[in-house]
């Protein structure tokens, strides 16, 4: 009797409470994450170097200074925006004179778990990676050689680098900055993981029901896998077709007919602040993401057999909106 009284006021509780939706709001960026991993989160693996929180704040000054640009009007922050997620609200984001990157920027979560960076899996370490925006001629359109004079130029930085790498402004000590930065961005201990800890209020009953939807009939969890959300790998969803036909992706990198089209998992951790969505930032928000994967992703000759048409209800869709905005 006790029991069913505690119920039946939950449930009162519950339904007043219905519009308040606890949703994931990722930490401020910090070193601590590298070796201290949010709860439920696994160890991050480290590179060989040692790293330091001298070397994570030099990191932090350079991924917001123009300086690594060739005019000094492009940084890292400028695609890369925290109330984004790190990503960009723009579908390509706005790189140097006016140009656009060819890609969507994704969010920057979790990237220090990652096996290979970029949508195409193109770099296969984020000590690769880090650079490479540099010389991009649509991103900061200059080259690391040029970046590092123009940090020796500035008496800060000779500081800045003494004292996480006792040497001057150099590539190396620009590549483990900017990598050991981008590991202290992490995402997790979200209301989804609250509720994993036994916190029974922590999702909504509608949350709850869009978890369930996630981990059973829409199979989203095979590619999205917790706690990371994503398994790290290329799939074909059928975004970017070119005239019906699967074009670029993992391909780019294997040459293999069959990576045609396949794109990296992104994570969905703290998904819901950087709409818009996919490789190319083609679907503008979440409701529309779940569509695409409801009627089926966008069918071609090398699609995953994992995405095909779901049954899903309009308020199984309203559900699943409502979990992913709690990772
Ligand atoms: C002009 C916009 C722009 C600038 C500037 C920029 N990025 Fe990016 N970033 C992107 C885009 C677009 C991608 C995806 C590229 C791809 O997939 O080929 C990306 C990808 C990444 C990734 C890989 C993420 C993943 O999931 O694979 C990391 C890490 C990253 N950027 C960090 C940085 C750092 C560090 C800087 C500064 C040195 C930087 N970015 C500058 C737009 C930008
Ligand atoms: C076969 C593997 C696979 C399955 C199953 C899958 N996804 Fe994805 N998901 C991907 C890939 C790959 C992308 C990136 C596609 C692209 O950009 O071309 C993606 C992108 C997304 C994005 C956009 C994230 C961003 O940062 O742009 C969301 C949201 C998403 N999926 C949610 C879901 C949901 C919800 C389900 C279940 C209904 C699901 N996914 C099922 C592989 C999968």
């Amino acid at each position: 009797m006790l029991r069913f009284l505690c119920f039946a006021s939950c449930a009162a509780f519950c339904a007043a409470q219905s519009d308040r939706q606890p949703v994931a709001t990722p930490p401020a960026p910090s070193f601590a994450f590298l070796t201290t991993p949010l709860p439920g989160m696994p160890k991050m693996p480290l590179p060989a170097y040692e790293v330091s929180e001298a070397m994570f704040e030099l990191g932090r000054r350079l991924f917001h200074d123009g300086a690594l640009s060739r005019d000094g009007s492009v940084s890292c922050a400028s695609c890369h925006l925290l109330a984004s997620g790190f990503a960009h609200p723009d579908p390509l984001p706005p790189g140097i004179a006016g140009q656009r990157a060819l890609r969507h920027a994704p969010v920057l979560f979790n990237r220090g778990y990652g096996t290979r960076q970029r949508w195409n899996g193109g770099s296969a370490t984020l000590e690769q990676f880090v650079l490479e925006p540099i010389a991009d001629p649509r991103e900061m359109g200059s080259s690391v050689d040029a970046a590092v004079r123009r940090l020796r130029a500035q008496p800060r930085y000779w500081k800045a680098f003494t004292a996480a790498f006792g040497r001057a402004p150099d590539a190396e000590g620009l590549r483990r900055a900017l990598a050991t930065f981008v590991r202290g961005i992490v995402a997790g201990d979200a209301p989804y993981d609250r509720f994993l800890r036994g916190e029974a209020d922590a999702m909504t009953k509608e949350q709850r029901h869009g978890q369930w939807i996630f981990e059973s009939k829409g199979g989203c969890w095979r590619c999205h896998t917790p706690p990371l959300f994503t398994d790290e790998r290329f799939h074909n969803t059928g975004i970017g077709l070119v005239a019906g036909q699967p074009a670029g992706g993992h391909f780019e990198v294997t040459g293999e007919p069959g990576d045609l089209g396949a794109w990296k998992t992104p994570t969905l951790r703290g998904v819901r602040l950087s709409a818009p969505y996919m490789h190319d930032g083609s679907l503008p928000d979440l409701e529309t993401v779940v569509e695409f994967y409801a009627r089926g992703g966008n069918p071609n000759r090398h699609l995953d057999r994992r995405v095909r048409p779901l049954d899903l209800s309009p308020a199984d869709k309203r559900a699943l909106v409502a979990f992913l905005r709690s990772l």
